[in-house]
C-alpha cells in the first residue's frame, strides 16, 4: 500500500527521495510526490507512475525531502490528493500511511476555524491541525497533535525554517536508517538498502527527530532508546538482475530459498514453542492462507495434530480452540488481518508463533514467538518465493513432529523446483491466455495448490480463475464448464489418483480443454489431457514443490503473452496493511 520515503543528510535530497519512492512502487500506488525543503517548501506531486511522470527536480538542491506513493482510499487517484500535504500556507508538508479514522470531524472542526482544504484526503487535516501550532517547532506542534489522531499513521513531516524530518508512528509501519552523514526513513527496509543496513524499526507511539548522524526518539513523552539493528539483505537482491520481471527472479530463486530455508531450520535446535503441541491453528491472508491450508493437510496427515487454518479476517469471528498454537503465516509481517488476529489470539491467553521473511516487522513484536521463512526481499506483488519458504516450514514443522518421517524428501526438494523450471509451458499458455475463466482443481495437499494457481493466475493475468477441490466441481461449477472454460488438474501419483482420473474424464466430457500436471508417462493421462504437464518428482515434498512452481510459470507466462503490467497487477498492493 502507500509507500514513504524520507533523506535528511548532505546530498542533494530529491533524486534520492525519487530512487526511494521507486524502490517502494511495488507496495502497489496509484500517484505520487514529494516536498523538498530548500529556502522555502517546494511541493510537487502527480497521478500516475514515476517513471512516466518524470519529477521536473533538477533545480532543487535541498538536502532534506520526504516523498510518497498513494493507493487510494479516502478520495480518487488525482493530483490534488496525491502526498504531500500541505497546510493553509504551504509551510508544512506531511507524507503518511495509514488512515485517520476521525478526519471527517476533524475537518469540520478545522473548516469551522477558517482553514481551506484542496484534498478529499483523511491526511490533509493534519497538516492543518500542525499550521496551529506554529508558533512552536516542527517537533513539538507534530507531538501535540498527535493524540487528536485516531487511526494508524506512519508521518514524516517537514516545514520551513525547520531542519530535519519529523516522523511519527501507530500501527503502520515506519523504518529508520542510519546511512553515512545521513537520516533515512521509510516504509520498509527495501528502500533503504541503498544507503545502509543499520535500521531502527519504531515502535507505535514513537515519534523522532531525523538528523545526521542520527535520529532521537521519544516516546510517551520521554526519550525512548531503540536497538540499532544490521540487515542482512544485501542491495543487489532487490535488483532486477537481467530478469524481466521481479516475479521471474523469484521464481527462479526458489531453489535456493528452499535449501536455504531447510537448512537454518535444522541447523538449530527444534523451537521450545513447536514442541508438544496439542493443536494448531494458523491464521493468514491469500497466498500464506494457502500455504496454511497445505500445512493443514501436512501437519494432520503425518503427525494426528489437529490443525485448522483461518483466514485471518474471518478470525475476527471465531472463538480459537482450546489451548492452540496460534500463528500467524506473514510473507511482510505487516498484513492488518493477520496483525489483528494474532492480537486477537493473544488476548484470549494463547501462545503465538509467527512465520514470516521481514526481520523486524510489526508481526514480530506482536507474537511471542518468531521463525524466519529467509527467503530474502520479494519484490513483486504476487508472492512466489515466499510461498516455497513457508512451504519450507511446514514440512519442517511436520518432519520434526513426525520423528523425522519426512526429512530425506525435504533434503531434495530442491531438485523437484530446478526440474520443474525447465518445462516449455506454452501448449498450456496457449489455452489459458484466450479462457473467459479458468478453473484449478486438486485434492488433498493439491486443492490448496490449486487455489494458488487460481490466485497467481487471476491477480497478474486478470483472467477470472477458481481452485476447486476437484470433487466438489460436479456439486455446482459443472453449471459453468464450456470449451470457454479450461481446466488445470493436479493429477500427481497420490491416493487422490484415481479419484482424480474419473474427476477429470467428467469435466473433459463437458467439452473443456483440460491440462493435467502428472506424470509425463503416464498413457492414461495422455489420453484424456488435451495438454500433459510432467510433474517432476515421486513423492509428496517434490510433487508440491514442483506443482507450484509450473502452477507459477503457467501464470507468469499467460501474464506475459497478454502483455500485463505483470510486477504491479491493477489495484493490488504488495502489503494490505489496512482491515
Ligand atoms: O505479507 P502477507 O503474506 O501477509 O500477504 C498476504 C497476502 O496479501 C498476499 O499473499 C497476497 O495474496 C499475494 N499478492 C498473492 O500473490
Amino acid at each position: 500500500m502507500c509507500g514513504i520515503f524520507g533523506y535528511t543528510g548532505e546530498k542533494k535530497a530529491a533524486p534520492l527521495v525519487i530512487d526511494g519512492l521507486k524502490r517502494l512502487e511495488y507496495r502497489g500506488y496509484d500517484s505520487f510526490g514529494l516536498a523538498v525543503l530548500d529556502s522555502d517548501l517546494w511541493v510537487w506531486k502527480k497521478k500516475g507512475k514515476i517513471s512516466r511522470e518524470k519529477p521536473p527536480v533538477s533545480r532543487r538542491k535541498g538536502r532534506t525531502a520526504i516523498g510518497h506513493t498513494r493507493w487510494a482510499t479516502h478520495g480518487e487517484p488525482s493530483d490534488t490528493n496525491a502526498h504531500p500535504h500541505t497546510d493553509c500556507r504551504g509551510s508544512v508538508a506531511i507524507v503518511h500511511n495509514g488512515i485517520i479514522e476521525n478526519y471527517a470531524s476533524l475537518r469540520q472542526e478545522l473548516l469551522g476555524r477558517g482553514h481551506t482544504f484542496r484534498s478529499e484526503t483523511d491526511t490533509e487535516v493534519i497538516a492543518h491541525l500542525i499550521e496551529e501550532h506554529s508558533g512552536g517547532d516542527l517537533l513539538t506542534a507534530v507531538r501535540a497533535i498527535l493524540p487528536r489522531l485516531e487511526g494508524s499513521y506512519a508521518i514524516l513531516a517537514v516545514a520551513e525554517g525547520y531542519e530535519g524530518i519529523v516522523a511519527a508512528r501507530q500501527g503502520s509501519p515506519l523504518v529508520l536508517g542510519i546511512a553515512d552523514r545521513a537520516c533515512v526513513a521509510a516504509s520498509d527496509v527495501t528502500a533503504l538498502l541503498d544507503h545502509t543496513d543499520r535500521v531502527i524499526y519504531l515502535e507505535d507511539g514513537d515519534v523522532a527527530l531525523l538528523l545526521p548522524p542520527g535520529p532521537t526518539i521519544w516516546h510517551g513523552g520521554k526519550r525512548a532508546d531503540r536497538p540499532v539493528r544490521k540487515v542482512d539483505w544485501e542491495v543487489e537482491e532487490v535488483r532486477l538482475g537481467g530478469f524481466a520481471h521481479y516475479m521471474l527472479k523469484e521464481i527462479y530463486e526458489q531453489q535456493s530459498v528452499f535449501s536455504t530455508t531447510v537448512r537454518a531450520l535444522y541447523a538449530e535446535p527444534v523451537p521450545d514453542v513447536l514442541k508438544d503441541i496439542s493443536g494448531i491453528t494458523l491464521v493468514a491472508c491469500g497466498t500464506s492462507y494457502n500455504a496454511s491450508l497445505l500445512c493443514q493437510y501436512l501437519v494432520e496427515e503425518y503427525c494426528g495434530i489437529p490443525v485448522r487454518a483461518e483466514i485471518a479476517s474471518e478470525f475476527r469471528y471465531r472463538t480459537p480452540p482450546g489451548d492452540d498454537l496460534v500463528v500467524g503465516v506473514t510473507q511482510s509481517g505487516e498484513t492488518a488481518d493477520t496483525l489483528s488476529a494474532l492480537k486477537k489470539a493473544r488476548m484470549h491467553n494463547h501462545a503465538t508463533l509467527v512465520i514470516t521473511n521481514v526481520l523486524g516487522s510489526t508481526a514480530t513484536r506482536v507474537a511471542d514467538h518468531t521463525l524466519y521463512m529467509r527467503a530474502g526481499p520479494e519484490i513483486s506483488v504476487a508472492a512466489t518465493k515466499s510461498f516455497v519458504a513457508e512451504l519450507a516450514v511446514f514440512f519442517y514443522i511436520a518432519d520434526v513432529a513426525s520423528g523425522g518421517r519426512l526429512r530425506q524428501s525435504i533434503l531434495s526438494g530442491h531438485e523437484a523446483i530446478g526440474e520443474a523450471l525447465l518445462e516449455d509451458l506454452s501448449p498450456a499458455v496457449d489455452i489459458c491466455k484466450d479462457a473467459g475463466s479458468i478453473f484449478f482443481v486438486g485434492r488433498g495437499p493439491f486443492f490448496p495448490l490449486a487455489l494458488e494457481g487460481a490466485l497467481k493466475m487471476k491477480e497478474i493475468t486478470y483472467i477470472h480463475a477458481e481452485g476447486y477441490a476437484a470433487g466438489e466441481i460436479k456439486h455446482g461449477p459443472f453449471a459453468l464448464l464450456s470449451p470457454m472454460t479450461p481446466v488445470v488438474a493436479l493429477c500427481p501419483q497420490a491416493e487422490s489418483y484415481p479419484a482424480m482420473v474419473s474427476n477429470i474424464r467428467e469435466m473433459k466430457a463437458r467439452g473443456v480443454p483440460l491440462i493435467v500436471i502428472g506424470d509425463g508417462k503416464s498413457q492414461e493421462l495422455r489420453d484424456i489431457a488435451d495438454v500433459l504437464v510432467p510433474l517432476p518428482g515421486e513423492d509428496i515434498v517434490s510433487a508440491v514443490l514442483g506443482s507450484t512452481v509450473l502452477l507459477q510459470l503457467l501464470a507468469y507466462r499467460t501474464a506475459e503473452a497478454l502483455g500485463r503490467e505483470i510486477d504491479q497487477p491493477r489495484n493490488l498492493a504488495k502489503s494490505v496493511t489496512v482491515e
